[in-house]
């Protein structure tokens, strides 16, 4: 179960000696991405929009953190709309060219009968770049967590508006025709929600319109599941296997997963810093990276106004995790990089600048829906 208060909106193909995941060919699309999610906006009282230099101050951080199990260097993103624009495209698919950043686009679809904005923002952003910005385009996500907050759980956390099932798959076929004819034609085009929502049968006809199923995963929210830290791998493996079995033969792709730095005590999960870092190596190190899609939660933190802090870094300073980001020998994962001790990263800049965190339109959602 999700909290009410939970924020949430907010490839790897590199190789890495010789451990390397590949861009493949095939339909299923490219595996073993690495990288975080990002929102449209910060969470001060204006929802200041995130500009261009924000988003590269992320993106760079995201590919210099000290001691990552492979380069983190893809970003799924909620909107393609530039927050409190009408459908300027959003400024990060500027930093993600500079920066030869993958991208999980998002259209947003709660709140609206119409995606319309989206798609003049990604039409924009396809006149104004060609194939510099389609190239990095890895997937469409049509919707984030739409039908987790119209199902009983999500009402009964008050956890904002959403969009049903019918109208997520018109919402499908509408992206599908609009990119018919351009660069994106071939892009997966699909959906993201809670496994409970991929394990509902009533939203079947999502799972049959999309090409890729997005599923975000919180042991930490799983109250009624015996979620108490030790048990988080098996309240993992039980989610993910719901996810898993409702997506059959369409690839799945973990959109969200991570484990709360700090906050609340929630059903027996206790939040820590440790606890943090234990989940990144049993969940993302042992099962995950440079394995499976995986888009982590998250770099940079969520919304002051949540009291859980899922970020992984303070202020962007990829030089200082909050934790130990190197996988242990045998996990699986990608060779380990930027092992240097240095306060600079990468890209030769300060990364310890951003004094915002990250919030996802999602959060806003949350807040105020
Ligand atoms: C961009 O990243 C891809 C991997 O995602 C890599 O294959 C390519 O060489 C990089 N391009 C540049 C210009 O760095
Ligand atoms: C399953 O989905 C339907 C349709 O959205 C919803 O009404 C119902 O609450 C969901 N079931 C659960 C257990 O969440
Ligand atoms: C794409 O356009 C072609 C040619 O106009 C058409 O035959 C096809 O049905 C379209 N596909 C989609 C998904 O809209
Ligand atoms: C651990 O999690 C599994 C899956 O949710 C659950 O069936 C089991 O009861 C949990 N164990 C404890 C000790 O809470
Ligand atoms: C981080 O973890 C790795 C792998 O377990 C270990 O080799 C390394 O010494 C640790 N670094 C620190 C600073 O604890």
């Amino acid at each position: 179960m999700l909290h009410a208060m939970r924020i949430t909106a907010a490839v790897l193909s590199v190789a890495i000696g010789l451990v390397a995941g590949q861009i493949s060919s095939d339909t299923s699309g490219p595996s073993g991405i690495l990288g975080f999610n990002s929102g449209a906006f910060f969470p001060d009282d204006d929802e200041t929009p995130k500009k261009k230099s924000d988003f590269l101050e992320e993106f760079e951080a995201s590919q210099s953190l000290h001691g990552s199990p492979g380069l983190f260097n893809s970003v799924r993103l909620y909107t393609n709309v530039q927050w409190k624009t009408t459908s300027d495209p959003i400024e990060a698919f500027e930093a993600a060219i500079e920066t030869n950043t993958t991208m999980l686009l998002g259209v947003w679809c709660s709140g609206t009968d119409s995606i319309e904005s989206e798609l003049t923002a990604l039409q924009s952003a396809l006149d104004s770049h060609g194939s510099s910005f389609a190239d990095l385009v890895v997937g469409i996500s049509v919707g984030s967590e739409d039908l987790y907050r119209i199902s009983e759980t999500g009402v009964e956390n008050e956890a904002g508006t959403g969009t049903d099932a019918k109208a997520i798959a018109g919402f499908i076929s509408d992206v599908r025709a609009a990119i018919n004819g351009t660069l994106l034609e071939d892009k997966m085009v699909g959906h993201v929600d809670a496994w409970s929502a991929w394990g509902n049968s009533s939203n079947k006809a999502v799972v049959d319109a999309v090409d890729f199923v997005g599923v975000d995963l919180y042991p930490y929210y799983e109250k009624d599941k015996g979620n108490s830290f030790d048990n988080s791998t098996n309240v993992y493996d039980y989610i993910y296997g719901i996810a898993k079995d409702a997506a059959g033969d369409k690839p799945l792709w973990i959109t969200e997963t991570g484990y709360p730095v700090s906050g609340p005590t929630f059903g027996e999960a206790e939040t820590s810093v440790q606890n943090a870092g234990a989940y990144w190596q049993n969940i993302g190190c042992d099962k995950l990276f440079g394995r499976e899609n995986v888009w982590w939660y998250n770099l940079r933190d969520s919304n002051p106004a949540n009291e859980e802090k899922f970020g992984i870094t303070e202020d962007l300073d990829a030089a200082n995790p909050v934790f130990n980001l190197t996988c242990a020998a045998g996990s699986g994962a990608p060779a380990t990089i930027n092992t240097e001790d240095s306060s600079a990263n990468r890209f030769g800049t300060n990364s310890n600048v951003a004094m915002l965190v990250a919030i996802g339109v999602m959060g806003l959602m949350a807040v105020i829906g």
